[in-house]
């Protein structure tokens, strides 16, 4: 028994971000049914590459994506965050716009461009200027379910990204893939949810291990997304510094920087998230790695995804570290549902403003 099997500690979730992961199955369901009964106006045949255009909890669904599928992509697929389009966007280009709520200005800005070069796209939103822009340009919008937090609708936007390359032929056919993945989200409900007590909870575990440090997430390959997400849920849930890093690229870096970490050492928690799927040197870079940042860090804990394809494993991961992140929030005592700092930002950023963006113009703003 431990504090998180307390339902008085878990009550600082307010807004009951805990108990909604356990309806992820029927999301699931609902986000794929939803993508693909979407109508694609466009030939698979114009898709030469795509852009997957978003911020923050929408744009993640891409970094999941094309870390999972990265060599099995059959044409290039990038996550494009931020204003300007990259110069080689052009009439080939499906633009894959990300956008719980529709109003993002950095994914406006993609969208107002991706118009300009009359590329192919398609919107997932809530409602917003997506949602009404490409209604008027007759531009194809999933309509998603809204009042969530955009990092807690993950699966309206990382399902549909997966079923759309599926159907243009960008990826493999996921049909099986899917379905399995369907299986590990219940299964991850069932073991990580808030009913199973502690000392048979991973995810309750790991947030005792974490909540006092600095976690740095380290992925490879097919879990590099999911290093990115558990970061982030780390910053927004728990509203605590957290970093990710990537290996092979850290063990050319960040690895140096614990011989003298100092009283960072003391906070740094490494988490590193493997895959039977990767390269076998990846294998080895993490032994070695282990080895070799032991003395500069607090603790260093190793998981794998459980499942029988990448994509079932990446949704275990991912339920996983949402979960963690959680109970990491409430052992903090702190309500996991607001981020302040990024609605400050943001109205802060509205009142200096960006006239011709409110106004829906030109892209070159
Ligand atoms: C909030 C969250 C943020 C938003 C980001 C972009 O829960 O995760 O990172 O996702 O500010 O906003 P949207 O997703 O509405 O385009």
């Amino acid at each position: 028994m431990s504090e998180l099997d307390l339902p008085e500690v878990l009550a600082i979730d307010r807004a009951g971000l805990i108990d909604g992961l356990a309806s992820s199955v029927e999301t699931f369901d609902q986000a794929r049914a939803g993508a693909e009964a979407l109508d694609i106006p466009f030939s698979p045949d114009v898709v030469k590459d795509v852009l997957i255009c978003g911020m923050g909890g929408s744009a993640i669904a891409g970094d999941l994506v094309t870390t999972l599928y990265y060599e099995r992509l059959r044409h290039p697929v990038q996550v494009h965050r931020g204003y300007y389009l990259p110069g080689w966007a052009g009439p080939d280009t499906l633009h894959l716009l990300l956008s719980y709520s529709g109003e993002t200005e950095e994914t406006l800005t993609a969208a107002m461009q991706a118009l300009e070069r009359e590329s192919p796209a398609l919107g997932v939103t809530s409602g917003g200027k997506i949602e009404s822009w490409y209604g008027e340009h007759g531009v194809p919008v999933l309509k998603i379910p809204g009042g969530l937090q955009p990092r807690m609708a993950l699966l309206h936007m990382l399902v549909p990204t997966v079923v759309f390359l599926s159907r243009l032929g960008i990826i493999p056919e996921q049909t099986a893939d899917l379905d399995a993945a369907r299986d590990a989200i219940g299964a991850a409900i069932d073991a990580y949810g808030p009913d199973r007590p502690t000392e048979a909870n991973t995810a309750k575990q790991l947030a005792l291990r974490l909540a006092d440090g600095v976690p740095l997430i380290y992925g490879s390959e097919v879990t590099a997304g999911i290093a990115n997400r558990w970061k982030c849920q780390f910053n927004e849930n728990a509203k605590q510094p957290s970093f990710h890093a990537i290996l092979p690229e850290l063990n050319h870096n960040e690895i140096v920087g614990f011989e003298q970490a100092g009283a960072f050492g003391e906070q740094a928690r490494v988490v590193i998230l493997k895959d039977p799927r990767q390269h076998r040197q990846i294998e080895r870079r993490i032994a070695l790695t282990r080895d070799i940042i032991k003395p500069g860090v607090a603790d260093i804990i190793t998981l794998e995804g459980e499942g029988d394809t990448p994509l079932a494993r990446l949704m275990d991961l991912v339920i996983l570290g949402d979960y963690v992140s959680l109970y990491t929030a409430c052992l903090r005592r702190v309500d996991p549902e607001p981020v302040d700092s990024i609605g400050t930002l943001k109205k802060g950023l509205a009142t200096t403003g960006n006239q011709r963006l409110q106004a829906g113009e030109s892209g070159s703003i």
